[in-house]
């Protein structure tokens, strides 16, 4: 496994990190879970994501009973607040963040976190009010590091200007081969500002697996059959998306690695990407993302890419 520093942190995190969005907590059960957070530890992964909101605090337990099994220091922990935790409790402000910070604790039964981020942008909060509420967390030792989902350009740039407040080190965009909405405008403005990319559905939830066939049923088990996982990943199955991906078998097949690699080579051939944020439902699926770390991918390929996705990449 390789490491790549995020933004202008100390923080050296592994190019393949493990999430925990519908999986962990959830729609994964409980052995196959804690399976796949051994294996990510055996190959090297040491960068675990998470949210509260993530079945309202249901990832966060899950984490906060087995990680607390290993050295504090040995990984490397994020997690987020901003969606409704109930009908009055969301948002980022200032007592929400002080609310939320000390909950998320509690449930991951650690300290600190090395990385607390606003999952999205609070239009009914004063930027200032968020900024000096998430300082005040860094100061009181609760983060070591702060940072922002999906926030536009210019967003990041207001928060950028504010002074005498902790900087954002990290952006956690939805990015992947379908994806490339921030690639415009947020890489940018976060690469000459100190800041690292952790991208999120890097593998598009499992379609540039390549295991959804056009024309056929999802495969049995797989998060597009699953009540409580599905939810989000339609989208992909729309117009000319799945026969478009399986363009690229023969451009993975010729590299010698699998569909999933070559779609996390691909998000980590941007050097504004510090890890690309994997899900899995099983210890096999964390193998074969891990093998994506070090695997480069030259022009030629990255423009073969482009002709088999044409018309269905979203930007
Ligand atoms: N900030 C945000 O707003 C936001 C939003 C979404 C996610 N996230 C973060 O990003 C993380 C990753 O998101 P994601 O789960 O959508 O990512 P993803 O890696 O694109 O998709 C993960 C799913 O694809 C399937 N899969 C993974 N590896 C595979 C392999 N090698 N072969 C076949 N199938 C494979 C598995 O589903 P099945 O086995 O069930 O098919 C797995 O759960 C989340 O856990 C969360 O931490 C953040």
């Amino acid at each position: 496994m390789k490491f790549r520093r995020l933004g202008d942190s100390d923080l050296e995190v592994s190019e393949i990190s493990l999430g925990s969005w519908l999986t962990y907590g959830v729609g994964v059960e409980r052995e196959r879970a804690e399976a796949c957070v051994s294996k990510a530890f055996d190959l090297g992964i040491n960068f675990i994501d998470t949210a509260n909101v993530y079945g309202r605090g249901a990832a966060e337990s899950f984490l906060g009973e087995v990680l607390p099994r290993r050295e504090r220091s040995s990984y490397i922990l994020a997690t987020k607040l901003f969606f409704p935790m109930s009908e009055r409790d969301r948002g980022l402000s200032a007592p929400q963040i002080r609310k939320q910070i000390d909950a998320s604790l509690q449930r991951l039964r650690t300290d600190y976190v090395d990385l607390y981020q606003c999952h999205r942008y609070d239009e009914n909060t004063p930027l200032d009010e968020t900024m000096s509420a998430l300082s005040e967390v860094v100061q009181q030792g609760k983060a070591r590091y702060i940072g922002f989902s999906e926030w536009s350009a210019d967003q990041i740039q207001d928060a950028l200007s504010l002074t005498e407040v902790e900087k954002f080190v990290s952006s956690q965009p939805q990015y992947s081969m379908l994806w490339r909405a921030p690639e415009e405008a947020v890489i940018p403005v976060c690469a000459s500002n100190g800041i690292g990319q952790i991208v999120w559905s890097p593998l598009g939830q499992g379609v540039l697996t390549g295991k959804y066939q056009p024309g056929q049923d999802p495969p049995e088990g797989s998060r597009a059959t699953s009540p409580e996982m599905g939810g989000f990943i339609k989208r992909f199955f729309e117009g000319d998306t799945l026969e478009a991906v399986q363009r690229l078998q023969p451009i993975a097949a010729g590299l010698g690695v699998s569909m999933a690699q070559l779609a996390l080579a691909w998000v980590l051939r941007e050097p504004n990407v510090s890890s690309a944020i994997i899900g899995a439902s099983k210890p096999e699926q964390v193998e074969d993302n891990a093998g994506a770390s070090g695997v480069q991918l030259d022009d030629d390929t990255v423009q073969a890419i482009d002709e088999a996705l044409a018309g269905t990449i979203e930007r």
